[in-house]
């Protein structure tokens, strides 16, 4: 029997994962590249033209770990296409996030009748530069965040991109790192919007809940708002 290598990322990513504690109406597929039966992905499907194939690797494990979640709740979906903001184009009735890092994809979904949007990231990398942790921070947001184990700036990092990718449906314009400051519960390991400089986003910031976890120096981040939340009065971006 041919035995697969584990690295220690894929080994931390599961882990993470698994100790993560979505609601139990969540489901999460979590896939290394080196794992066969991927879906086929169509050289012809639109905007994956110009990938090369390191990225296109990426892309078919995140979207098969996509399928594989959506089959969890139920939904026997193909290859998700791209929508016009990057974010892939859920079908109907789901909604969902996928992230990846070293060579592991994670998606996470739910039934949007339950969850308005989720936003999933997970980090590797151990640590951020401090000249980039500077840049994507608002002052003293760095200090509210003191998590054993855990790269402040890194943390802070993927929090934000948890933050963007669950909150730019309900957003008209780009959300960029410091027009939202986060607001960090070291206790119970959560995460929330603090404040932001975009009204649409201020107004919802009570509605979006986020939660972290830590492991050997890699993060995953998870932000989700929940159906039963106000909707923004904002239309959706077109393609979602
Ligand atoms: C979009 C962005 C968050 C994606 O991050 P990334 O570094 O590529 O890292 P990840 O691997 O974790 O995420 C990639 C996945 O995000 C998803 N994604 C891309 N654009 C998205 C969007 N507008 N909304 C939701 N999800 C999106 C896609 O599924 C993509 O993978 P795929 O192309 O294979 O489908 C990042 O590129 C970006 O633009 N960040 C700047 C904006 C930001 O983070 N602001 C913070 C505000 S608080």
């Amino acid at each position: 029997m041919l035995l697969r290598k584990v690295d220690d990322h894929e080994v931390s990513a599961r882990r993470l994962v698994a100790t993560l504690p979505m609601p139990t109406s969540f489901r999460a597929a979590v896939m290394s590249c080196d794992v066969d039966g991927g879906l086929e992905i169509e050289s012809a499907l639109p905007g994956t033209e110009r990938f090369s194939v390191a990225r296109m690797r990426k892309f078919r494990l995140g979207r098969t770990c996509a399928a594989r979640a959506m089959n969890a709740l139920g939904k026997n979906v193909g290859v998700l296409p791209i929508g016009s903001d990057r974010a892939p184009v859920w079908p109907g009735g789901v909604v969902g996030s996928i992230t990846h890092s070293a060579d592991i994809s994670v998606a996470v979904v739910a039934a949007s009748d339950q969850v308005a949007a989720i936003g999933i990231d997970l980090e590797t990398s151990k640590v951020l530069k401090p000249s980039l942790a500077e840049r994507i921070s608002t002052p003293g947001e760095l200090d509210g965040i003191d998590v054993e184990g855990a790269d402040e700036g890194l943390l802070l990092f993927s929090m934000k991109e948890a933050i963007f990718k669950c909150v730019s449906r309900f957003v008209e314009r780009f959300v960029d790192f410091t027009d939202v400051s986060v607001s960090v519960d070291t206790d119970r390991m959560t995460f929330g919007i603090r404040s932001s400089t975009l009204p649409a986003l201020h107004s919802i910031r009570g509605e979006i809940f986020g939660l972290y976890r830590v492991d050997s120096g890699s993060v995953i981040t998870l932000a989700f708002r929940e159906a039963t939340a106000r909707q923004s009065a904002l239309p959706s971006k077109p393609g979602q």
